[in-house]
């Protein structure tokens, strides 16, 4: 795990084959690092208010750390007409920000059965869901799990992020938009959830035993992971 001292994910104990794959985190404080960027990748940014000039920049910075890390050849990290980031070739990732932090994810693409396909990465902060939001993000029997007796304010705001995370993993191969009750995941085994497909098409897209989902819950922020495996 590189440069996350101090971060979300600092107490992570992060198993770097987590999914079979050796991978690289790169979790950083959100600032202005426009001035590092490549200037095709600061063309992205064109009118951008500092907000997202900052989370852009800060993600990015994640981002080259991580292919550093991982021995790649520095290069711009352009943008795929979905939004996603165009990784070098032989290797898959992901980028996620809060206001706060920023947080990058990459590993090597393998080929063999259990090795990495793509990736999904997301942090969020812990908040509260109206229950008109909830009702948009969660199936019926997620609603259930989640709002029973003795269950915990993180668990909202962890079901929205895992869905964000698969989302990032799997739109840009799928090529079309994933609705919220596309996927049901089960919070019960917590860092490790389990996600059904109820979308048909997706289903033949993607298995979901072929899916890892990981879980992390700090005091203010929910991290998540997902990883998509060739199939054994
Ligand atoms: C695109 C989306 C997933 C981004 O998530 P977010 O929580 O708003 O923002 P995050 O900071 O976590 O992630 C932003 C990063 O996601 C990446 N991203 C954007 N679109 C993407 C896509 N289509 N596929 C993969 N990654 C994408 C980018 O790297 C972006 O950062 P960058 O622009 O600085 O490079 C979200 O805005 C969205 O549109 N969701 C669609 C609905 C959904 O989630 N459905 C769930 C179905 S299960």
């Amino acid at each position: 795990m590189k440069s996350c001292a101090g971060s979300p994910l600092a107490q992570l104990d992060c198993p770097t084959q987590w999914a079979g794959t050796p991978m690289v985190l790169s979790c950083q404080a959100v600032k202005d690092h426009s001035p590092n960027l490549y200037p095709e990748e600061r063309a992205l940014l064109d009118r951008c208010a500092a907000r997202r000039v900052n989370t852009f920049s800060t993600g990015r910075r994640c981002a080259h750390t991580v292919l550093q890390e991982l021995g790649v050849a520095p290069a711009p990290l352009l943008r795929n007409p979905d939004g996603s980031v165009v990784w070098p070739t032989g290797v898959i990732g992901s980028v996620s920000h809060t206001d706060d932090w920023a947080v990058a994810v990459g590993a090597e693409s393998g080929q063999g059965p259990g090795s990495a396909k793509a990736m999904g990465v997301d942090l969020e902060l812990i908040t509260e869901l109206s229950p008109k939001v909830l009702a948009m993000v969660a199936t019926p029997s997620e609603r259930d799990e989640i709002t029973g007796d003795g269950q915990q304010p993180w668990q909202a705001t962890a079901l929205f992020s895992l869905k964000e995370s698969l989302y990032k993993c799997l739109r840009p191969s799928f090529g079309q938009f994933i609705h919220f009750h596309d996927v049901q995941i089960s919070l019960t085994g917590t860092a490790y959830p389990t996600v059904s497909i109820r979308n048909e098409a997706l289903a033949v897209h993607c298995e979901s035993k072929d899916l890892e989902l990981r879980l992390s819950v700090t005091l203010d922020h929910v991290f998540s992971m997902v990883w998509w495996r060739y199939s054994s």
